[in-house]
């Protein structure tokens, strides 16, 4: 297993660039299954997830080329295959059982049986559907599903992250009629067919977040380029509200420390409120701000296994429940460390470049799934970093 090597030190100084969105490469491959016409995809991110879904989608009979320039072909013509294959996470429970119902709404007949969902139908029919609780993939799902049905679907309590409406682009593309994608209230009046089309990805701001926070921790000067500071509100706020410098334009961020860090709490909510998947990097953060901060994650009941690493490397974190209390600013030394997830293998990478000494990063495959060539990117602002093969 890959295992990458850190000397903790350097103020990061450069420019940086950002990949495609994978949370929004991967429904928009999934939406191809919806034509027989081709989709091509742009600015789609080389991580593992997306090589898994590309398997997947090969499984199913879905012609799937990747080019060279981020781009990809997709054509699912002939559909061969049902079953996708069984696959795992750690930062909690993934339930569907709002994907269920919803699609149970819209008259499909769905069976659970050994692990495995079966969902049947002639032809959906559009629905009113309230979601319990604020899903993306669950709100995505359900917009590709409606898209086909016949009649009109309102979702209610829907998803809001760019994403989302990231993917209603491209379905409206491919001659869908959604309204709404973005606000809580999404209506979608469902079409015989959908067409291939052409749909580039938009920047993924989770990485984006990222190097803001690389920027942040080591005191650094970076820009952070085709990104979008629009999809970064609360996280921008946040950093501003800590002392670090951010600038924001139409290319993209600046960001530039200014030394003290000032202790600032967060809570992770649904979008546009601050991302849990910014938590574990943002925790880092705080280990190096004066002052104590607390840290609470509504969204994933599992998702502080970061933090047990970070105390390995010094820093002060007590966990209560769905809060973390984190007692800044603590002079980190560097350890062997385990990754336990995607976003925690970025957070012991954001301590690791402040460290005193080297930091071994075990597990780094989480970090792969979802970041490109992170250790490229972060040893072109000079970062101290390599892969251990
Ligand atoms: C998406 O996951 C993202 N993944 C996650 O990013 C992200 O953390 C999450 O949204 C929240 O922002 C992709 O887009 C591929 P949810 P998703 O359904 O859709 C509960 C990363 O690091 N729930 O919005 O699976 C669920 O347990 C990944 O890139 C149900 O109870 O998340 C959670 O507590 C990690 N029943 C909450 O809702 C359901 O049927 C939000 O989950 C569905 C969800």
């Amino acid at each position: 297993m890959d295992k990458l090597r850190i000397t903790g030190g350097p103020r990061l100084k450069g420019r940086v660039k950002i990949s495609g969105a994978k949370n929004s490469a991967l429904p928009a491959m999934a939406a191809s299954l919806l034509t027989a016409g081709e989709v091509t995809l742009e600015n789609v991110p080389l991580v593992n997830d997306i090589f898994t879904t590309r398997r997947l989608l090969r499984e199913l009979g879905v012609m799937v080329e990747f080019e060279p320039d981020h781009s990809a072909r997709l054509r699912a013509e002939k559909i061969l295959s049902h079953e996708a294959p069984y696959d795992g996470c750690a930062i909690g429970a993934r339930p569907i059982n709002l994907h269920i119902q919803g699609l149970e709404k819209l008259g499909a007949t769905v069976r659970t049986e050994h692990g495995y969902v079966e969902a049947t139908a002639e032809r959906l029919t559009g629905s009113e559907i309230v979601l319990d609780k604020i899903t993306v993939t669950g709100t995505e799902n359900l917009m590709m599903a409606a898209s086909l049905a016949h009649g009109q679907t309102i979702l209610q309590n829907a998803a809001r992250e760019p994403e989302v409406v990231d993917l209603a682009e491209m379905l409206n593309r491919m001659g869908a009629k959604i309204d709404g994608a973005g606000t809580p209230t999404i209506k979608i009046e469902g079409v015989h067919e959908l067409k291939g089309t052409m749909h580039r990805v938009i920047p993924d701001r989770i990485e984006a977040g990222t190097f803001l926070v690389a920027g942040a921790i080591t005191n650094g000067d970076i820009e952070v380029l085709d990104s979008n500071p629009n999809h970064l509100t609360s996280l921008i706020e946040k950093l501003r509200e800590a002392g670090v410098n951010i600038e924001t334009g139409p290319e993209g961020m600046a960001v530039r420390g200014n030394g003290a860090l000032k202790a600032t709490d967060v809570v992770t909510k649904e979008y546009p409120a601050f991302a849990t998947d910014m938590q574990a990097q943002y925790m880092a953060l705080m280990t190096q701000a004066n002052g104590i901060s607390f840290i609470t994650e509504n969204i994933f009941e599992n998702r502080f296994m970061h933090a047990s690493e970070l105390l390995r490397m010094g820093a002060n974190i007590r966990i209560d429940g769905s809060r973390a209390i984190v007692s800044g600013k603590d002079r980190l030394t560097g350890a062997n460390v385990i990754a336990s997830d995607l976003r925690a293998s970025a957070s012991l990478i954001l301590a690791a470049l402040i460290a005193d000494g080297v930091t071994v990063i075990d597990r780094v495959y989480h970090l792969d799934r979802g970041y490109e060539k992170i250790e490229e990117k972060l040893r072109s602002i000079g970062a101290q970093i390599e892969r251990l093969k």
